[in-house]
């Protein structure tokens, strides 16, 4: 499965075959290059950007490393290669040939699965344009880009699938993906978490490790689809999207590094002493930790859903690892459990596993958030500081679900109003955190120099040597 890089717009799902669709997806192009001008990142059209882009999707070597203005991106439709044998593993339809066209019955939600998943692609493009300006250093400027451009990628590969098989709607969702604004009042992003801000390299850090990695859960359970090109689609997504979740798992750990140096060096485990000292402490790091994980983890949804159920009976969206499950696929007589404010305190009821799924996610979801907090209190047990860090409970500040609107504690009390407010400070971030942190963001662009409240990565991209120009300024 070669990627043919003579037509305008890459592909490996020989695109030059159908010129109905080449030329609708090339009437889409300028206007996703319109998109990209002015939502794309600031100040970024002229600059030379050493990015990776893909030229295979096989396993190995499916990626270059080369100069490219972001404009220029060879942004392209890649699917994985085609299994004759793809079988429908879970649902109703279980044991069956996956769909290679869309079953009439299932046409509306799946695309409302597509549209869904791609609305979140420019998403958080726009939500991060403005970082550039602040980066602490060039490497990570570059994988600021890197992110970008495949989240551009990955809205191409969802405009793929809308383009080619949903007809004239279909391509007006693909057009309604490149209207909607993170943000905007009028005409904003489709999920809560892709309309707030990432305004700081913290949050961008944090939203990398844990919102990149709902994409990463979203994925998984969508490449077992029975519709067998959004599985395709999807699995090679997957490959792009383990970068971004690397960037924010070692960019955290990098601020981790950084802060304990200066405490060390302080010997001070005083906030305000190590904010003077230009690092962040580690109790405002918790209270980011504490946002970006609550806000995230609402992403999947409500805990218990018809909607849910209704994408896994009829082969739509499978499980997390669902080939990995031993059950029977089907769960029709299986429970799962949620949880319920009772009597004042959280307590776990059993419900239909079908209609639980979204809670099912979530807990996968969080089992592999929770694994990185251990490898960043690694970093801080190296240091030899005693703090840790912890991900808040599950029930706390959610917005969606039943949990929605009860006060509850980062430790899973359930709590009245008063106490919530005169605790909500030590819990989440602050107006003077933000302005704190803020502060310190500055670009710093000498090759091989870092802002002073962030540690040099261990080694470079493409190990590259440390001193390596990664965006030429010309
Ligand atoms: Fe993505
Ligand atoms: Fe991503």
């Amino acid at each position: 499965m070669s990627i043919n890089y003579g037509d305008r717009i890459p592909n490996n799902v020989n695109l030059s075959g159908d010129k109905t669709l080449q030329r609708a997806l090339e009437h889409w192009q300028p206007e996703f290059l319109n998109w990209w001008r002015d939502m794309g990142p600031d100040g970024s059209q002229a600059l030379d950007v050493y990015l990776r882009t893909a030229v295979s999707v096989d396993r190995d070597g499916w990626a270059q490393f080369g100069y490219v203005k972001m404009p220029d991106y060879r942004w392209g439709i890649f699917l994985n290669a085609f299994d004759p044998n793809y079988k429908i593993n879970f649902g109703e339809h279980r044991g069956e040939p996956g769909w290679q066209e869309v079953p009439g019955e299932h046409r509306a939600n799946l695309r409302r699965i597509i549209v869904t998943q791609g609305d979140t692609e420019p998403a958080s493009v726009e939500q991060q344009r403005h970082l550039g300006l602040t980066a602490p250093s060039l490497y990570d400027l570059r994988n600021l880009f890197q992110v970008n451009v495949e989240e551009g990628r990955h809205l191409w590969a969802m405009v793929y699938l809308l383009h080619r098989y949903f007809g004239r709607d279909g391509r007006e969702e693909a057009q309604a993906l490149l209207q909607r604004r993170s943000g905007d009042v009028d005409n904003p992003r489709i999920l809560g978490a892709f309309n707030e801000r990432t305004p700081d390299w913290l949050a961008f850090f944090m939203f990398t490790y844990f919102t990149d990695r709902d994409g990463k859960f979203q994925l998984c359970a969508l490449a077992e689809s029975g519709f067998e090109p959004l599985a395709r689609t999807t699995q090679f997504m997957l490959t792009e999207e383990a970068h971004h979740m690397f960037v924010g798992e070692s960019g955290v750990g990098r601020v981790l590094q950084r802060t304990c140096q200066v405490m060390n060096h302080l010997k001070s485990a005083d906030p305000a002493a190590i904010r003077a000292a230009g690092a962040i402490d580690l109790q405002t790091i918790q209270r980011y930790l504490n946002f970006h994980y609550s806000v995230t983890i609402d992403l999947f949804g409500a805990d218990q859903s018809s909607n849910a159920a209704t994408f896994f009976s009829s082969g739509l969206k499978g499980r997390y690892e669902e080939g990995k499950m031993t059950d029977d696929h089907v769960l029709k007589g299986d429970t799962y459990k949620i949880l319920e404010v009772r009597d004042g305190g959280i307590v776990e009821r059993e419900v239909n596993a079908l209609s639980a799924l979204n809670e099912r996610l979530r807990d996968d979801y969080i089992r592999d958030s929770i694994a990185g907090i251990g490898r960043w209190n690694r970093i801080i047990e190296r240091s030899g500081i005693s703090h840790r860090l912890r991900a808040p409970h599950k029930a706390f500040n959610r917005k969606i679900g039943t949990l929605a609107g009860v006060r509850i504690s980062p430790e899973g009390g359930v709590i009245p109003e008063a106490d919530w407010l005169q605790n909500e400070r030590g819990w989440l971030p602050t107006p003077e955190d933000r302005a704190f942190v803020a502060s310190l963001m500055g670009r710093v662009v000498a090759p091989g120099k870092y802002a002073n409240w962030i540690a040099p990565p261990a080694v470079g991209i493409n190990r590259q040597p440390m001193d390596f120009e990664y965006v030429r300024f010309n």
